[in-house]
C-alpha cells in the first residue's frame, strides 16, 4: 500500500454537510464533509486532543466539531473553535490534523493521501471519455472484496485467465492467441502500463446476448498507479466498453472498489442495470479467485511463483511498484499493525513539506534499495 496516489473516499452522495463520514483506507480512519460551498473536505480522523473520533461529530458551517469536547477543525486541517480556551485566544499550532488535497470526479469523491508538493503529485486517472457525446456512463457501483488491492489489480492486468474464469467470455482463440503472439505491454505514462490482444471469435453467448456479435474483439487491460485498473474492449471500431476501477484498500485483506463502466453504444438508459448485472455477475467470477489465493498478499519474491511470458502485464505492473518502492512511499503494515493500539497514526499530508508541531505520527514507510526492473527476467 502506497502514500503519494489518489484513493476513492466515497460516492459524491455520501459525502454532505450535514454529517461527518468516516472512511477506512489502509486500515486508517479519515473523515469526509462538505463545507458551505459545497467542497468535498478530507481529513485524518483522530482529534489532536485527546484522540476523539472527528467523524462522531457533527458539522458546523465549515467545520467537523469532535464529539468530544467540541473542538472544531476547518477543511485546513487547523482547529478553528477551541470552547475551554478564552475566545480572544488563538488555539495553539499544535491543533491540527492532517488534511489531504480531494478532487471530485465521475460521481466519486477522491482524496490525495501523501505529501507531495502539487506539481510533483501523480495525477487522479483522467477519464477522457467522461462526459463526452457518444459516450453513456452507468451510476458508479461500489463494492468490496475480500482480498488485498494488488491481487485485484494483477487480476485485471492478466488475459489468460478470461478463459478458464469467465467461460462465458472466453472462447479457444484467446488462449490461442495468447499463445502464440506475444502480450505487447507498453508504457502509457509515467505512472502505468497496459495492452490490448485480439480476442477474436469472443462474441460468446453473454455478449451475443447484450448485443455483440461482429466477433472479432480486441481487449486489453492497463493500470494507472497502484490502485486504479482500465479494461477496454471494443467488439468493433463503434462499439465497447470503457471500464474504471478505482480502488482502494480497506487493509491487507479487503478492498473497496469504485467502478465505472463507459459505452458508447447501447446507449438507451434502460439498458443501464443490465449492463451493470453482467458486469458483476464477471466481477464475482474474479472475486471467487482472488478471495482464495494464498498468501493473502502478493509473494515478495518472484521464486516464489512460477511466472509465463503470459504474466507480462503483472510482471511490468510489479516494476512500477517497485519504483515507488524505490521512492519510499510503501506502508510498513508490519510496523503499522504492531504499534497500533498504543500509536494513533496519519498519512502525512502536503502541509508537513513546509509546517512544523504534528502531533500524529506519520504512518511507518519501508526503505528499499534501488534494484533492476523485473520484466527481462520473464520466461
Ligand atoms: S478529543 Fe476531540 S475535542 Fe477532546
Ligand atoms: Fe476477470
Amino acid at each position: 500500500m502506497y502514500i503519494n496516489f489518489w484513493y476513492p473516499i466515497a460516492l459524491s452522495e455520501e459525502v454532505s454537510n450535514e454529517k461527518p463520514l468516516e472512511v477506512e483506507i489502509m486500515s486508517l480512519k479519515f473523515v469526509a464533509f462538505r463545507d458551505t460551498e459545497g467542497n468535498p473536505q478530507v481529513l485524518s480522523n483522530t482529534c489532536v486532543h485527546r484522540g476523539g473520533s472527528l467523524s462522531r461529530g457533527k458539522i458546523n458551517g465549515d467545520h467537523v466539531a469532535c464529539n468530544y469536547h467540541g473542538w472544531e477543525f476547518g477543511g485546513d486541517g487547523k482547529c478553528k473553535y477551541l470552547p475551554t480556551n478564552p475566545l480572544d485566544q488563538k488555539p495553539p499550532a499544535r491543533a491540527k490534523v492532517d488534511a489531504y488535497p480531494t478532487e471530485e470526479r465521475y460521481g466519486i469523491v477522491f482524496a490525495f493521501l501523501g505529501d507531495l508538493p502539487e506539481e510533483e503529485r501523480p495525477p487522479l486517472y483522467d477519464i477522457d471519455v467522461f462526459g463526452k457525446e457518444g459516450w453513456r456512463a452507468n451510476d458508479v457501483v461500489v463494492f468490496e472484496v475480500n482480498a488485498y488491492y494488488q491481487r485485484s489489480i494483477e487480476n485485471g492486468m492478466d488475459a489468460a485467465h478470461n478463459e478458464f474464469v469467465h467461460p462465458l467470455q472466453g472462447a479457444p482463440s484467446i488462449l490461442e492467441n495468447i499463445r502464440n503472439i506475444p502480450i505487447d505491454v507498453k508504457d502509457e505514462s509515467e505512472w502505468g502500463c497496459g495492452f490490448m490482444y485480439q480476442a477474436s471469435g469472443s462474441a460468446s453467448e453473454e455478449t451475443r446476448a447484450i448485443g455483440a456479435s461482429e466477433g472479432k474483439t480486441i481487449a486489453g487491460s492497463s493500470h494507472h498507479g497502484p490502485n486504479t485498473l482500465i479494461t477496454r474492449i471494443n467488439f468493433s471500431e463503434t462499439r465497447g466498453f470503457a471500464q474504471y476501477f478505482f480502488e482502494a484498500p480497506v487493509s491487507d485483506s479487503r478492498t473497496r472498489i469504485f467502478f465505472v463502466n463507459m459505452r458508447n453504444w447501447m446507449m438507451e438508459p434502460d439498458k443501464d442495470q443490465p449492463l451493470i448485472d453482467v458486469n458483476m455477475r464477471i466481477a464475482h467470477e474474479d472475486i471467487d479467485v482472488i478471495e482464495g489465493l494464498d498468501p493473502v498478499r502478493t509473494p515478495k519474491s518472484t521464486a516464489k511463483e512460477v511466472l509465463t511470458p503470459a504474466d507480462k502485464p503483472v510482471f511490468r505492473f510489479r516494476d512500477f511498484l517497485q519504483n515507488w518502492d524505490e521512492r519510499g512511499w510503501r506502508i510498513d503494515w508490519k510496523e503499522l499493525q504492531d504499534k497500533r493500539g498504543d500509536v494513533a497514526f496519519a498519512i502525512p499530508c502536503p502541509a508537513r513539506r513546509t509546517e512544523k508541531n504534528w502531533v500524529l505520527d506519520a504512518v511507518p514507510l519501508m526503505e528499499f534499495e534501488k534494484a533492476k526492473p523485473k520484466l527481462k527476467g520473464v520466461g
